[in-house]
């Protein structure tokens, strides 16, 4: 029988490839893995209870909030809290930072950006849905509070990022820069186990996944891009939980696209809380990430906590595909 490696016993090996390392982060990432444990018992049971269905409000950023969402908050929230790993967290679910006071008197030399429950609005229906994180090492001075400074930190500063998708089974993966890892929950003995070594994704792949309902709301360059892909025979596949999709993607190869449309001009996905941690896994994974724009996302200066971007995400082929499309259809667009 081949041993198993369980996600603490990893997280401690890689400390030692970081010769000044403190522990700091090899807690953070076991205060997240803590909190995942916890969410993914009430995802599993959310058919059961009566958590499940719409709370009586919504985000800062004006969309639905489900139940479930606030609980997943809460935990990391505390998990993160209890600890002191960390002197602040921002979350998507939060309209501002919360600076977190040292614990023991031990000032911590990070902040966590999070997602709580991403695709949220997939969880009565038994789909797919997921926690995504990313981690920075503070700008402000170790001695007193954390700043929002900490928080609008471009993509390309990122320490570590990763998520955790319960799905059919609940996995988490993660990125400190060398590589992307994926370790899947045993639940017989509660334990994230090495599941997915060095984590890379095919150059191409034959799937795309994009809103195809709001075809006719994009711009024509990002139409005709969608339509080769339909040209290609290749095959739609959209979740609605970005994490999900992105992790069909990550190990099938494919191109994920969240473009502009008239409701949300600048894309509806956020910055901060979404693209950024998962670019950053993709591009650790071999793959590329760019902004409606064509910038790559993690060279974005963010401005706000809360920001909304337009993606292309995924194989790194298909991304160079999709902007060469962008580039020749918005030219020929412009004349
Ligand atoms: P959240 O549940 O955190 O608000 O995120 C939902 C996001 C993302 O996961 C997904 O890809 C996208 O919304 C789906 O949006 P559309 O329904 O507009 O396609
Ligand atoms: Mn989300
Ligand atoms: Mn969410």
């Amino acid at each position: 029988m081949n041993r198993i490696t369980t996600l603490d016993e990893f997280i401690i090996r890689r400390q030692k490839d970081f010769p000044y390392a403190s522990g700091e982060l090899t807690g953070l990432l076991r205060d997240i893995g803590v909190a995942a444990k916890i969410v993914n018992r009430e995802v599993n049971k959310a058919g059961l209870v009566s958590i499940i269905g719409v709370a009586d409000s919504q985000n800062v950023s004006g969309d639905e909030v489900q139940k479930l969402d606030l609980y997943a908050n809460e935990k990391l929230i505390e998990c993160l809290q209890n600890s002191g790993e960390c002197c602040g967290i921002a979350s998507e679910e939060n309209e501002d930072f919360t600076p977190i006071p040292p614990v023991s008197g031990k000032a911590s030399k990070y902040v966590v950006v999070f997602d709580p429950l991403d695709g949220s609005s997939n969880i009565d229906v038994n789909v797919s849905v997921g926690t995504i994180f990313g981690i920075y090492r503070r700008k402000s001075p170790e001695d007193g509070t954390c700043n929002l400074e900490d928080f609008l930190q471009k993509g390309t500063e990122l320490v570590a990022a990763g998520y955790v998708l319960y799905g059919t089974s609940t996995i988490l993966v993660y990125t400190t820069g060398r590589g992307v890892n994926g370790f899947t929950l045993d639940p017989s003995i509660g334990e994230f186990c090495l599941s997915h070594r060095d984590i890379r994704i095919p150059a191409r792949g034959s799937q795309y996944a994009v809103n195809q309902g709001y075809y006719l709301k994009f711009d024509v360059e990002m139409r005709r891009y969608i339509d080769h892909c339909s040209e290609m025979n290749f095959s739609l596949r959209y979740i609605g939980s970005m994490v999900s999709d992105i992790h069909r993607i990550l190990l099938k190869g494919g191109i994920f696209l969240y473009p502009q449309t008239r409701k949300f001009p600048q894309g509806k996905l956020r910055l901060v809380y979404e693209c950024n941690p998962l670019s950053f896994v993709v591009e650790q994974a071999g793959g590329k990430a760019l902004s409606g724009n064509l910038q790559r996302v993690l060279d974005m200066q963010p401005e706000q906590l809360h920001q909304r971007v337009t993606i292309s995400v995924g194989s790194p082929e298909m991304v160079d595909e999709m902007k060469e499309f962008v580039e020749r259809y918005s030219v020929v667009s412009s004349d």
